[in-house]
């Protein structure tokens, strides 16, 4: 049976885990929301300093050039797309996920629209597709920018539960819009089947990689998938608000719409003509002048993963990064289940591999967020996800970046959690006191 030795002997086994000391973890914490906000690369303070300094400081205004300012979004973009199954050229690092899902999801849209006016060719019976189609547990950003397009098109926004939604699937659908890894189950959809069956039915495909992209394998060109967008602060370790990014398929490359044209989008930016022309491929997904300093900031995050790779030169970092993941989360739910047992905790992560991400969620009935609290004030830091009261229940997230969390984290973290419910501490009344951000 696993006890704290076991857990000690793996990490000293893990090859892995000399990049625990790329990060700054402050003691006694145990940091299990990566998933949410990732940590702190120990590069990162000093690279932006100098570039606050020299490159800002120093440089000014010439910085655009010299020290390559002007490009970092396609340069940052690219160390994503090694992530994420792309091609260099392909993805750019900017703005939000919100604000980038509202690009994609405009531009799919339209591309869906025009493909059944040209196939239409007069014929008055084909059927127009009249919904976006998406998951009733989808990140609510991403379902209020859909509602605001929808309104915007004349569509009405589809939700259902995972399991219905192949059969919504009908060319009736304009837009499939998925969460690759759901952000309160931790369940992952199969992006390839999906997006197979999404285009057997006329239907693009868009994916919010938030909970993926640095944690499981994706493989966008693969997966044939249309758009794609995800977070730069999660498992990217960006820091927070970090640029987020986006990603088209090379067939949609020239023939996309940007709906916020803004400048740094345009074909010839400092040409200053009155009229936008868009620039070619996902440089047209650039808006406004980039924000260089988080821009360096995800840049530090990114070099980590090369920092993986140069470990082990020869392998697939992210398999090995997933095997660690998933060997975490095994342990993780096991001594759960095993410590912890009677006091109502009850897996909503799938247990199965290929269907779950990263991160592991267990309902509670009742006493959630307060739990969380007190477990946060043990040193064990992980977020809790209220409910909708109806299908969803409230859930403890422990998310597991490879990158810094150990075996002997795993243990102590369930530990402490086992104390917490123990003692019944969490029914202290500064516990129970809502924060503003949970
Ligand atoms: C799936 C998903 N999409 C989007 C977001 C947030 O996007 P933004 O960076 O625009 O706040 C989150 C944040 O947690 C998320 O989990």
């Amino acid at each position: 049976m696993t006890n704290l030795n076991h857990c000690q002997t793996q990490d000293t086994q893990d090859p892995l885990r000399p990049l625990r000391e790329l990060f700054t973890l402050p003691e006694g914490v145990i940091y299990l929301d990566g998933n949410s906000l990732g940590a702190l690369p120990k590069a990162t303070a000093a690279r932006v300093a100098q570039a606050v300094q020299a490159e800002w400081g120093e440089g000014l205004i010439r910085s655009w050039n010299t020290a390559g300012w002007i490009d970092l979004p396609q340069r940052v973009g690219d160390q994503i797309a090694a992530l994420i199954g792309a091609q260099p050229g392909e993805v750019v690092a900017t703005d939000s996920t919100s604000v980038n899902l509202y690009k994609v999801l405009h531009a799919a849209i339209l591309i869906a629209a025009s493909a059944v006016n040209t196939r239409a060719g007069g014929l008055k019976d084909l059927k127009k597709p009249r919904f976006v189609l998406s998951e009733r547990s989808n990140f609510p950003t991403d379902l209020y920018i859909a509602q605001s397009l929808c309104q915007q098109h004349g569509l009405t926004l589809k939700l259902v539960e995972p399991h219905e939604i192949s059969a919504a699937l009908t060319d009736e659908v304009a837009v499939l819009m998925l969460t690759h890894v759901n952000y309160r189950t931790g369940a992952m959809h199969n992006m390839a089947a999906l997006t197979a069956q999404a285009h057997a039915v006329g239907t693009l495909a868009v994916w919010d990689l938030a909970h993926s992209a640095g944690a499981v394998r994706v493989d966008l060109t693969t997966s044939q998938a249309d758009f794609a967008v995800g977070c730069g602060y999660k498992y990217l370790n960006g820091g927070p608000g970090a640029p987020a990014f986006v990603w088209v398929h090379p067939r949609h490359a020239n023939a996309f719409e940007q709906p916020l044209s803004g400048w740094l989008g345009h074909a010839a930016p400092f040409a200053f003509t009155p009229d936008y022309q868009p620039a070619p491929g996902i440089a047209r997904y650039l808006c406004g002048t980039p924000p260089i300093l988080s821009l360096t900031a995800l840049q530090c995050g990114l070099d980590v993963f090369s920092a993986a790779q140069a470990l082990a030169p020869n392998q697939d970092v992210i398999a090995a990064l997933r095997a660690k993941s998933l060997a975490l989360t095994d342990l993780f739910i096991a001594l759960v289940e095993r410590r912890c047992a009677g006091h109502g905790l009850e897996l909503v992560t799938p247990r199965e591999h290929a269907l779950r991400g990263s991160q592991v969620s267990f309902a509670l009935e009742t006493g959630g967020y307060a739990v969380m609290q007190a477990l946060i004030h043990r040193g064990v830091i992980g977020d809790f996800r209220r409910g909708d009261g109806d299908t969803h229940r409230d859930i403890l997230r422990f998310g597991f970046t490879p990158l810094y969390v150990g075996f002997e984290d795993a243990w102590h973290a369930v530990e402490y959690l086992k104390q917490v419910l123990e003692s019944r501490e969490w029914q202290r009344p500064e516990f129970n006191q809502q924060q503003a951000v949970t």
